[in-house]
């Protein structure tokens, strides 16, 4: 039988990120390991991060995106840390590879597995699960603007933060939410604010009824995003299909992954669904300082990630094989402090490995 070969990128970053890549690669190993050579996975791991930055001055090498273009997916861990201003390791390498590869579609399921308690009083797995589609190349995070524009000097200094919305950007992103939907409960909810911010989110809001013309199997709605940040908490059996800007889209992902009990499972692709060059895979949460080295970090985001990237790679079988051994790990009650346990991140991962 010929071997699928699958070579894989591996940036496990700072903190935790170190701690939970790790486990997302035993699975892959495992995955490799009982195909009997019809699945390989060929793993490079680059050392860019924090620690990176402190010893060379660069988050990534000046060479970075040119040699990640050549592989089939990046699988990476969490960038941040305390002796590094956030916006030098975010734009350094997170939002430099995402925004480099033009990675535009971000997707974030949100789901409760068996076994976890979610902080809602009358949470279920069936009334929980939706995905949360977040433009992922413009908007509010384009990185247009500009401090101390007049040269004010200390105490009178200005600062403009330009969102950038354009028709083709939110044609796109609309678009993937529709597909997505079709392989899902078929609705597709879009959120913007459009009574404050009249220009370029009506825009979106134009393209979005526009789009939806297409696919007239689908259901829609257009929500305010604060009112459906109320909704993600009162009546999230009314979600399938979440689409909304880069801002609004990582506050509201963020807010279902602690609804679903906690950052530590939430998973995460950052798509070029046109594959012109390779996705990018990570967990949703970041570095988490505050646990970093004591062995205690949830592994289930980033093996969940790991599942998603299979997917993406075109292994359904694995990655749904992948999700069952998540499944049956939580509602077997191994699980990690944030989710009430004791276990460590190794027992997880050890479990999640005797259920593959
Ligand atoms: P965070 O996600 O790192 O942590 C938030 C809270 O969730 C912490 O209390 C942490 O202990 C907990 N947590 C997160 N992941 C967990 C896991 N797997 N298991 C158990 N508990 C977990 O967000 P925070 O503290 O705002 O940021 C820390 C650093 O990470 C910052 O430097 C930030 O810029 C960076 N960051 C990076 C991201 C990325 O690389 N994509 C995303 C978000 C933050
Ligand atoms: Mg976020």
């Amino acid at each position: 039988m010929p071997t699928s070969t699958f070579r894989i990128a591996v940036i496990p970053g700072d903190g935790i990120g170190k701690e939970v890549v790790p486990e997302g690669l035993r699975v892959l190993d495992r995955l490799a390991a009982r195909s009997n050579g019809a699945l390989a996975f060929e793993l490079e791991t680059f050392p860019w991060g924090s620690g990176y930055w402190l010893e060379t001055g660069k988050m990534m090498d000046d060479d970075g995106l040119d040699r990640l273009a050549t592989f089939d997916a990046i699988y990476f861990g969490a960038v941040g840390w305390p002796t590094v201003p956030d916006h030098v390791s975010l734009w350094g390498l997170r939002l430099a590879i995402c925004q480099g590869f033009d990675q535009y579609a971000c997707v974030r399921p949100v789901q409760l597995l068996p076994g976890i308690r979610s902080p809602l009083r009358d949470a279920s797995e069936e009334r929980m699960d939706w995905v949360v589609v977040r433009e992922n190349s413009e908007g509010e995070y384009a990185g247009i603007g500009g401090r101390n524009l007049a040269g004010r000097g200390t105490g009178t200094e200005i600062a403009t933060q330009t969102a950038l919305f354009t028709e083709q950007g939110c044609e796109r992103i609309i678009r993937y939410a529709f597909e997505l939907a079709r392989t899902r409960r078929r609705k597709v909810t879009s959120v913007t604010k459009s009574n404050a911010q009249q220009y370029a989110m009506t825009l979106w809001d134009d393209v979005f009824a526009r789009v939806a013309t297409d696919y007239p199997d689908v259901e829609t709605e257009s929500w305010l995003v604060d009112a459906m940040a109320a909704r993600f908490v009162l009546r999230p059996e009314t979600l399938d299909v979440v689409v909304a800007s880069n801002l609004f889209g990582d506050i509201l992902s963020d807010l279902g992954s602690a609804l679903a009990g906690s950052m530590g499972i939430a998973a995460s692709a950052n798509l070029d669904p046109e594959r012109r060059k390779p996705s990018m895979f990570e967990p949703v949460h970041g570095s988490a300082p505050d646990i970093a080295g004591q062995g205690i970090a949830n592994p289930i985001a980033a093996v969940w990630t790991v599942a998603l990237m299979l997917d993406h790679l075109g292994l359904a079988d694995e990655a749904a094989a992948v999700m069952a051994a998540i499944r049956a790990t939580t509602a077997g009650g191994t699980l990690t402090p944030d989710l009430g346990g004791t276990a460590t991140t190794s027992e997880v991962g050890d479990a999640i490995l005797s259920h593959l």
